[in-house]
């Protein structure tokens, strides 16, 4: 269902890669149906095409679905209809996995079908496998990443070829990376949506996206890129989800410095990288193209076959519905801050409200690290600061990662 950019991606491997399919599963994966309003007259395939769902939802032949339509409607009432069905589902829809994924992993449970998402997170990289079997002798710290291949591609363009915001972000659009409404990605709301998958899946509760916290790009300016780079980091837009000592877990995304020296300061373009912290094997790092035509089928294609391998059985993927009440208040998490700040004496003025801190000295401005403090406490020193004559122009959580 949806022959855009991912959907003829996967119709494309499925045409191109049938030996090697085949050699795997023993059968032929047939496309017996696309849905899409258009018209595609130049595909190989284009006597499948249909506009309309009751041929798809009405043909027992057709086991398995894979919608790649993107967007809540009519994605989800197609999506629960297939699989009440008995038709299993792969989707590479993370707003429909970020809002209803409890529910539809329940009615899979309950239709003993399958319900699969891979390249609802990290486009061609595995993640959602590994982390449900593989890493699932491990109890999980935490789990951080950039989540979104087109602000990440506008960030690294910015930095390191001086290039505009807006013509960053068209070209993401002309490659096929952007959202439908690029809001969603430098409002950071895609990537959020795709933080919420990895902590359900992290913890066995559903987190819904309007219970976190998050922070876009919009605001992040070449003066902030550049002094963070003085103070040996790198402004990345990053999802975050760590379990606290409480059992209860803090979720965020918003802009971070990450230090050179982290995994993740070097996953530039489209590419992201996720870091899965494991109390039994430490830090593990995903890294590859986050979002793209064949990057993000690949991973569609990969939950078709698994679909089409156990069609009588339930590969086990599950996690219950969640109220937030797990989810600490976002001004109570706690991280060290960078702050630049201009005015008479900031230094020391800077030094009376946050303690001990590292400057460094820019153009009519003073960079500033501070120690650990809660979101609540930053936005109070603020406050104090400002009350000094002392203007501050940005504050960006550190990342420990
Ligand atoms: N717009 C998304 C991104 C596509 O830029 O990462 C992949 O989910």
């Amino acid at each position: 269902m949806g022959h855009g950019v991912v959907g003829s991606g996967v119709a494309e491997i499925l045409l191109t890669h049938k030996q090697k399919l085949f050699a795997g599963l023993g059968e032929e994966i047939y496309i017996k149906k696309i849905l899409d309003l258009r018209e595609f007259p130049d595909s190989p395939i284009a006597d499948r095409f249909t506009k309309d769902f009751e041929e798809i939802i009405n043909d027992r032949e057709i086991r398995v679905v894979a919608e790649v339509m993107g967007g809540l409607r009519p994605a989800y009432d197609f999506v629960k209809r297939c699989l009440k069905a008995g038709k299993s589902v792969v989707t590479s829809n993370k707003e429909l996995v970020a809002a209803h994924g409890a529910e539809l992993l329940a009615i899979a449970k309950e239709e003993n079908v399958n319900f699969m998402f891979e390249a609802s997170v990290g486009g061609g990289i595995p993640i959602i496998r590994p982390m449900n079997q593989c890493l699932v002798a491990n109890k999980v710290g935490e789990v951080a990443g950039i989540l979104n291949g087109t602000t990440n591609f506008i960030l690294t363009k910015m930095i390191q070829d001086g290039m505009t915001f807006a013509d960053a972000l068209k070209l993401a659009q002309d490659l096929g990376f952007a959202e439908r409404n690029p809001a969603a990605d430098i409002e950071g709301h895609d990537a959020c949506r795709k933080i919420c998958i990895l902590a359900s899946l992290a913890y066995g509760r559903h987190v819904y996206p309007e219970s976190v916290h998050t922070e876009g790009i919009t605001s992040i300016t070449l003066e902030d890129v550049n002094m963070a780079e003085a103070f040996g980091y790198v402004i990345k837009l990053i999802g975050r989800v760590k379990k606290l000592d409480d059992g209860k877990i803090d979720i965020i995304t918003a802009p971070m410095l990450v230090p050179f020296k982290s995994q993740l300061s070097n996953i530039d373009n489209e590419f992201n990288g996720i870091m899965v912290r494991g109390d039994c094997t430490g830090d593990v790092v995903f890294y590859g193209k986050g979002a793209g035509k064949l990057p993000t089928a690949s991973a569609v294609v990969a939950d078709i076959v698994d679909c089409c391998k156990h069609l009588k059985a339930r590969r086990f993927l599950f996690w219950a519905d969640g109220d937030g009440s797990n989810i600490i208040d976002w001004r109570d998490s706690v991280s060290a801050m960078f702050v630049r700040l201009t005015g008479d004496d900031a230094v020391a003025k800077a030094e009376k409200v946050f303690g001990e801190i590292t400057t460094v000295s820019g153009d009519n401005e003073l960079g500033v690290l501070t120690g650990e403090m809660s979101y609540r406490e930053f936005e109070s020193k603020c406050q104090a600061l400002e009350a000094e004559g002392i203007q501050v122009l940005s504050g960006i959580r550190i990342g420990d990662i």
